[in-house]
C-alpha cells in the first residue's frame, strides 16, 4: 500500500455508477478478477492510482451494465472491496430529485436513506457457513462516514461546483420507476432524492467498517412534478453523462485530500462499532 502524507494507509474503492465506470482515472490500471464467500463481484476490479493514491475502480452493474440494480452483488462488490485492502469507498448515483430545489444536473451529497427496497440481503452476518459468526445489529445514525462526505463537499467547492450539503436518499426495489402518488409520498416522507441502488450498499460498508460516502447528481424530477413528464431512462443517461465529468473531478480531488489526513481512529471507530454491536464479536 502506499503511505500518504500523514503517514497512514489508505486505499480507496471507488464504485461507480451507470457512467462512472470509466477507469481513465486510474493511472497504472491492472485487472484482477477476485470472487467472495458471496459469490463474484459485479466485474473485475481494477487496481490503479489517482495522484500517487491506492484505488480500486468497481463497474457496479458490470462494465456492460446488465446487471439490475435488485441483481446487483452488493455483498460481494463491498467483500471484494474489503479483501483488496480498502479503507474508503466513494460511489457515486444517479438519482431522481424529490424536491424542487434540487434541479436537474445538480450535485449533492448524500447523508441519510430511507429503505423501501424489499428483495436483498442487508448483511453478510446470515448466519451461513463461512459468513462472520453472530448477529449483526448496527446503529444506522449516522449512516455516511462524516469526514468522508466532508471531503466529497470540500473537493466539490475546490472545484467551484455547487453541491448541495445534505439529502435523505429514497431506495426503491426497482426496476420499475415510482407512480406519481409514490413519488408524491416519498417527498412527503422526508426524502429528497430517489434511487435504487444505496441500499443496501451503504448499510453492508458499514458492516466491513468501510469509510464510506458518495456524489449524488440529480437527474430528472421522477414523477411527481406538476406539468413535467415522468421520469424514463433518456432523461437519466443524458444528465448523467452531461455531469458525469464533475463527478469523476470531485473523485479525484477527494482522492488527495483523503491521502492527506490521519484515518487511524475513524477506521477504528468503525471496526469497534461492528464489534460492539455483534455478541459473538464481545
Ligand atoms: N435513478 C435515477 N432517477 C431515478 C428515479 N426517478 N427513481 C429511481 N431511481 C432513479
Amino acid at each position: 500500500a502506499e503511505a500518504g502524507m500523514c503517514g497512514c494507509m489508505v486505499k480507496i474503492g471507488i464504485i461507480g455508477g451507470s457512467g462512472l465506470d470509466d477507469p481513465d482515472i486510474l493511472e497504472g490500471r491492472k485487472e484482477k478478477t477476485v470472487t467472495t464467500p458471496y459469490g463474484p463481484p459485479a466485474d473485475v476490479l481494477i487496481e490503479g492510482t489517482i495522484n500517487g493514491v491506492q484505488c480500486v475502480l468497481l463497474a457496479r452493474h458490470g462494465r456492460k451494465h446488465n446487471i439490475m440494480p435488485t441483481n446487483v452483488p452488493y455483498r460481494a462488490n463491498i467483500w471484494a472491496l474489503k479483501e483488496a485492502g480498502c479503507t474508503h469507498v466513494l460511489v457515486s448515483s444517479a438519482c431522481g430529485s424529490l424536491r424542487e430545489d434540487f434541479m436537474r444536473g445538480d450535485l449533492v451529497i448524500p447523508d441519510d436513506i430511507i429503505d423501501r427496497t424489499t428483495q436483498r440481503i442487508e448483511t453478510f452476518t446470515d448466519g451461513q457457513p463461512g459468513s462472520p459468526p453472530g448477529v449483526c445489529h448496527l446503529p444506522m445514525s449516522p449512516l455516511f462516514n462524516e469526514p468522508t462526505r466532508q471531503i466529497l463537499l470540500a473537493a466539490a467547492k475546490k472545484l467551484s461546483y455547487k453541491a448541495h450539503e445534505r439529502g435523505t436518499v429514497v431506495c426503491i426495489e426497482g426496476p420499475r420507476y415510482s407512480s406519481k402518488a409514490e413519488s408524491k409520498m416519498f417527498g412527503k416522507w422526508g426524502g429528497d432524492l430517489i434511487n435504487m441502488t444505496i441500499v443496501p450498499e451503504v448499510v453492508l460498508a458499514k458492516e466491513a467498517s468501510l469509510l464510506y460516502a458518495g456524489v449524488a447528481i440529480a437527474t430528472d424530477y421522477d414523477s411527481w412534478r406538476e406539468g413535467q413528464e415522468a421520469v424514463d431512462v433518456k432523461q437519466v443517461v443524458e444528465t448523467f453523462a452531461a455531469n458525469v465529468d464533475k463527478v469523476k473531478n470531485i473523485m479525484k480531488e477527494a482522492v488527495k485530500m483523503i491521502s492527506q489526513q490521519n484515518w487511524t481512529e475513524e477506521i477504528q471507530k468503525a471496526k469497534d462499532l461492528v464489534k460492539n454491536n455483534n455478541q459473538a464479536l464481545k
